[in-house]
């Protein structure tokens, strides 16, 4: 009974047998139906908004012939104060996987740890494993392979940027993060990569970490759950991707953002609608993930 929390915890084989399974549902998702989870519930768990992560599951699960529950927290007797360990035996009883976007990363832990099910980050303040699934599958779409790219990290050291260095620990390409000084990745995961001889850096100059790149990514630069604005718009106004640092990228890079994007803050509309923007694909391309990531927990992959 696998759970789907931390790309550390998944071999690289894995990552790769779980994208070839995404790949192999994209193509046959207008032709042929797989009805493997006939039978099977999942219960999505909101603490935070979603477009995606929401509807790409609730989607995957009933092309895979199973069915969702959608709980905000509350709706929960979790919002009342019943405990997430106790929520987690409960929920067990009913539903064959769950999967939760939390505010706390440790909120999650909790859920796994007493769940009896397989358990799905959807996305913690740490984490967001099923986004950088997606965001590699479109890599290999769209440049042929992740192996040996120069990715660029502009932006916030937040839980994307996290599971991008988690990701460099199973795979082999390169990633330099350019963030804002006080915004760095989390310290122990970038302390662990490093000592895993992943190649990860982080610099404070958005030239150095785009310059020759074959991918540019950003994110956000307030997340949900932060509440330091001001100061953080301040601090990022150097930050943003625009077509001026796309200019120093590879001429075939392509441009991700996990999305939603805030047009003229951490990315100017003419590169997020431009013709390196890959980020249409890259927000289909959850579904396909989901379906492959719901299989592996649930033991038909
Ligand atoms: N990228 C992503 O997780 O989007 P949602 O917040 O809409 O789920
Ligand atoms: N870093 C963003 C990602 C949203 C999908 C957040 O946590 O709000």
């Amino acid at each position: 009974m696998p759970h789907f929390l931390d790309l550390r915890d998944i071999s690289g084989e894995t990552i790769h047998a779980l994208l070839a399974e995404a790949a192999r549902q994209k193509t046959k998702r207008s032709t042929t139906r797989d009805h493997c989870l006939d039978g099977r519930t999942l219960a999505l768990i909101f603490e935070k908004n979603s477009t995606r992560t929401r509807v790409s599951f609730e989607v995957a699960m009933r092309e895979l012939g199973g069915h969702v529950i959608m709980l905000r927290k509350d709706d929960l007797q979790l919002g009342r104060g019943e405990t997430v360990a106790d929520t987690a035996r409960v929920l067990s009883r009913y539903v064959h996987a769950l999967m939760l976007r939390a505010y706390h990363h440790h909120t999650l832990m909790e859920l796994a740890k007493y769940a009896d099910v397989p358990v799905i980050n959807g996305l913690t303040d740490l984490l967001h494993p099923c986004q950088i699934m997606a965001d590699i599958l479109t890599i290999q779409e769209r440049l042929g392979s992740i192996e040996n790219k120069k990715i660029a990290w502009v932006g916030d050291g937040n839980n994307v940027a996290n599971t991008w260095i988690t990701a460099a620990m199973r795979l082999n390409f390169s990633l330099t993060l350019a963030c804002p000084e006080g915004y760095v990745p989390d310290s122990d995961i970038l302390k662990q990569a490093v000592s895993a001889g992943a190649h990860v850096s982080v610099t404070h100059d958005t030239h150095v970490a785009v310059q020759g790149a074959d991918v540019v990514t950003t994110d956000a630069w307030v997340s949900m759950g932060d509440d330091d604005t001001l100061s953080r718009r301040q601090a990022f106004e150097a930050f943003r991707v625009d077509d001026v640092l796309m200019k120093l990228a590879a001429p075939h890079a392509i441009f991700l953002h996990c999305l939603p994007a805030h047009r003229g803050e951490e990315v100017t509309s003419s590169v997020l609608d431009g013709t390196q923007s890959a980020v249409w694909d890259e927000a289909e391309n959850r579904l396909h993930v989901q379906k492959a990531v719901l299989k592996w927990c649930l033991g038909v992959l």
